[in-house]
């Protein structure tokens, strides 16, 4: 058996958060110019922890993903979501991504994000639909910008009604498409701990 956290990352994940962030970019086999273009975007600091919400996703005691959420002023954005490339393809990242979800946005708010291409069909299957391009770099090189109404899956999700006084306990649905048990809205440090077989 082993757990899965989803941890409020602090100053001392950085390092090990900024090789993740490469070596997940890099999954998609963009050339390493176009990834040294990217530094920036794919690099998160100090401040990134103050001002947005951080979520560090632990395997046992291994970091294998983080993700980044941005309160904007009547929407909320996914900046980040890196899932390193030895873990992508196995249910991590649509687990991160609807832990820290369910942590910092709260009902009835729109959540976007202006995804890697590769990306948008995960996207999509998570419910967001596009809207929109923007161009990005290399010139040409369009993202799709998508968005999700979070009320619309938060309805169908059990936990809304059946409040847990435990609070942070959750327990991921057999479809993994939610939780079953209520977290802790809007709290800063949420931890989901799931026990999963050997198989995974
Ligand atoms: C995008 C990313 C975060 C998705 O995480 P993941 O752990 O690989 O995805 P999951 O295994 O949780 O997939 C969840 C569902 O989406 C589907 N899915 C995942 N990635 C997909 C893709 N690229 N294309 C189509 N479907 C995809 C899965 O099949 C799965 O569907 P299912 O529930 O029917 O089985 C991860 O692939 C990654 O880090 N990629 C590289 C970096 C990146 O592009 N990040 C996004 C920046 S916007």
């Amino acid at each position: 058996m082993f757990k899965i956290q989803v941890i409020k990352a602090g100053h001392r994940d950085l390092n090990t958060l900024n090789r993740i962030s490469v070596a997940s970019k890099k999954h998609w086999g963009y050339p390493d110019h176009w990834i040294a273009r990217w530094h920036d975007d794919l690099t998160i600091t100090e401040n990134n922890l103050l001002i947005h919400h951080v979520y560090k996703l632990r395997l046992d005691r291994i970091t294998i993903g983080f993700c980044e959420i941005r309160k904007e002023i009547d929407y909320y954005e996914i900046t980040h979501l890196w899932i390193s490339p030895e873990f992508i393809g196995q249910g991590y990242g649509q687990y991160l991504l609807n832990a820290a979800m369910q942590a910092v946005v709260p009902p009835g708010s729109y959540v976007v994000v202006e995804s890697d291409p590769n990306a948008e069909n995960f996207y999509r299957r998570l419910g967001f639909t596009t809207f929109d391009y923007v161009e990005s770099y290399p010139k040409g090189r369009f993202l799709p910008v998508m968005k999700k109404n979070i009320l619309g899956d938060l309805e169908k999700w059990p936990f809304l009604e059946n409040k847990n006084p435990q609070g942070s306990k959750v327990i991921l649905n057999p479809n993994k498409t939610g939780f079953e048990l209520p977290s802790n809205f809007g709290l800063p440090l949420l931890t989901c701990s799931e026990e999963r077989g050997p198989e995974g």
